[in-house]
């Protein structure tokens, strides 16, 4: 199973992303082979002779299929991909902001997962997917975004134990706040998208399933060890 990021071949997807942007800083730093960056528009990602773009929309079979089809040599496949629309589930005019989180943070890794199957079994791969410590507990001023990574960590946990039984190690990353488009209007501390890329990846070179990232997500954790209800009821009332 692969732990180490040197000599690995990565596929990471949402590659334009600031997170995604600051992993495969890491990643080349630390030593991998080839990074296939998978992104809807691949036009601001410069090829060279270890990085490969790839145009994958995360929600489309015939993208996620022809990706994996090149592709057959990834050890690790990072789901990064995501999309998050700070709304409270009775604010949602209708459900189409939950559907399109459902489809990009729970359905589409799941898409991915299983065109990239036979890849990361032939190759003894692993799979990082990117949540967050609030698919642990939802926050509700974004509930509908916390309940689809609250799917995306039950995937996480099966995908474990059916890829695990055939060699594939998955892991998963649970940032707290990353100072990023997808935070740009929240006023709260937020860590920078290099400090978060440095933790996910030396958590994953340690070998950790879970790897919490940051003050805020490793704070929460123990607050839900020690309290569950007690932190529920602290993000319900924010402030
Ligand atoms: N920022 C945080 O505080 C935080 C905390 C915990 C976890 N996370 C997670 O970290 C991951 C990266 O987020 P980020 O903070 O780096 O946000 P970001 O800068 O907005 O990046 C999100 C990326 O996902 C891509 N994406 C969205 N829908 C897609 C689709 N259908 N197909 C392919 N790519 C798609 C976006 O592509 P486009 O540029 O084409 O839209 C973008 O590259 C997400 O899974 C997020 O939930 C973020």
């Amino acid at each position: 199973m692969t732990e180490t990021i040197k000599d690995s071949i990565v596929l990471i997807t949402g590659a334009t992303g600031a997170i995604a942007q600051a992993l495969i800083a890491g990643l080349r730093a630390r030593g991998a082979k080839k990074i296939y960056a998978a992104a809807r528009d691949v036009s601001s990602l410069t090829a060279s002779d270890r990085l490969v773009p790839i145009k994958m929309d995360v929600t489309s079979d015939d993208d996620v299929n022809r990706a994996a089809a090149q592709a057959t040599d990834v050890t690790l496949l990072i789901n990064n991909a995501g999309v998050n629309h700070n709304t409270a589930f009775l604010l949602a005019a209708d459900l189409a902001i939950a559907r399109e989180e459902f489809e990009c943070n729970y359905l589409a890794p799941l898409r991915v997962v299983r065109a990239f199957a036979p890849a990361l079994i032939a190759n003894k791969g692993a799979v990082l997917n990117m949540l967050t410590i609030l698919a642990r507990v939802n926050l509700p001023l974004m509930g509908s975004y916390c309940a689809s990574k609250a799917a995306a960590l039950s995937l996480t946990q099966g995908l474990r134990a059916e890829l695990g039984a055939k060699g594939v190690r998955v892991a998963a990353a649970l940032p707290g706040a990353v100072d990023t488009r997808m935070t740009a209007g929240l006023p709260i501390p937020k860590m920078s998208p290099a400090d978060a890329a440095t933790e996910i990846l030396d958590g994953f070179e340690k070998g950790e399933e879970e790897i919490y990232v940051g003050d805020m997500a490793r704070g929460l954790a123990a607050g839900l060890a020690a309290d569950p209800k007690g932190v529920e009821r602290q993000l319900a009332s924010p402030g």
